[in-house]
């Protein structure tokens, strides 16, 4: 841990009182001159920071950014954030974990970043999201499954974005494949993009974006009547920090069950979220379009669907329409 890293944790732990510079440099191991210039370094990165003399220093607010240090802050996880990298401006989070997974990162590194310039949704699709308001990330994963159970990964990123959600009081669901939204608007994507080796999974990039502070004002007039965020939805801004803490947990808990071979109980959660069972559905997949009753989803996260002469059809992947 750097020593800016141990400051900040030092000033977290005492909110209500003041930390002298003496304490503060013994803990720090620094002079108390140091301890003054690593002060003017965090408050620089927007840390708000009470000084009053002969008493100390004391953290007043954290900024509004992705930041590692708050991030990991009492976040207890296994596999899911062990590594996680703040990005201020980058093409795609997904570009950026691709570059990463490829060179032997981490399985559970995590990539956020609080500008994409070419964020990608699926289907060959823009993601627009605004600067320092959203959550825009990619996590890298190694599983080992094969490349037909890969859904399960979309699902379970899915349904950790809805539990998210319903903790701050949001009825989420999803929408199959990878949309989440909120009486039919949508919330978030998720992108699930998978590298083969024979027939294993090498590593998949699961990216995740979720609309969190953007106001629908900010949204252009191709989406607006169809989107929403967790501000909009709430009518308070959300502490994204709170938010993505949240994520991880749901995330690395679901994902603990997905290597476990759970996949039962991981179906089961989807289809508590499902908005789509349960509907006559029209799919396009590729060059084909499947119509039917979405009766329910294999244990491999496809969707079953039931056509009027009464056969049953899977669909791995494609798009309601
Ligand atoms: C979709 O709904 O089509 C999926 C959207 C996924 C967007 C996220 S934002 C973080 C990550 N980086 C990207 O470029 N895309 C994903």
């Amino acid at each position: 841990m750097d020593i800016n890293s141990k400051l900040i944790k030092a000033l977290h732990s005492r909110t209500d009182e003041y930390l002298s510079g003496t304490e503060i440099a013994v803990e720090l191991g620094v002079s108390r001159t140091a301890v003054w210039k690593h002060i003017e370094q965090i408050r620089s990165v927007g840390y708000e920071i009470e000084a009053v003399p002969h008493l100390g220093y004391r953290l007043v607010k954290v900024p509004d950014k992705l930041l590692p240090d708050e991030i990991e802050r009492g976040l207890k996880t296994s596999v899911i954030g062990k590594k996680i990298l703040v990005y201020e401006k980058c093409s795609s989070t997904s570009d950026v974990a691709e570059e990463i997974a490829r060179s032997g990162g981490k399985e559970g590194t995590v990539i956020f970043a609080e500008h994409q310039t070419n964020g990608r949704g699926r289907l060959g699709r823009q993601w627009i999201s605004y600067k320092g308001k959203d959550i825009l990330c990619s996590v890298i994963l190694r599983p080992y499954m094969t490349p037909q159970n890969s859904s399960l990964i979309t699902i379970i990123a899915a349904a950790s974005v809805c539990e998210v959600l319903r903790e701050f009081g949001i009825l989420a669901g999803i929408k199959w494949p990878n949309d989440i939204v909120v009486k039919g608007r949508k919330i978030g994507g998720i992108l699930t993009e998978i590298n083969t080796e024979m027939d294993r999974i090498n590593y998949v990039i699961l990216g995740i974006g979720l609309n969190v502070n953007s106001s629908l004002k900010n949204l252009s007039s191709k989406v607006v009547k169809t989107a929403t965020s967790m501000i909009h939805e709430t009518e308070n801004k959300v502490d994204r920090i709170e938010t993505v803490r949240k994520l991880l947990k749901f995330m690395d808990h679901k994902y603990e069950e997905l290597k476990r071979g759970k996949y039962s109980e991981i179906m089961r959660e989807c289809i508590d979220f499902s908005e789509t069972l349960g509907r006559v559905v029209k799919i396009r997949s590729g060059k084909k379009v499947y119509a039917g009753y979405a009766q329910d989803f294999d244990d491999s996260g496809a969707l079953n669907l039931r056509k009027d002469d009464g056969a049953v059809e899977k669909v791995v992947s494609g798009e309601l329409i």
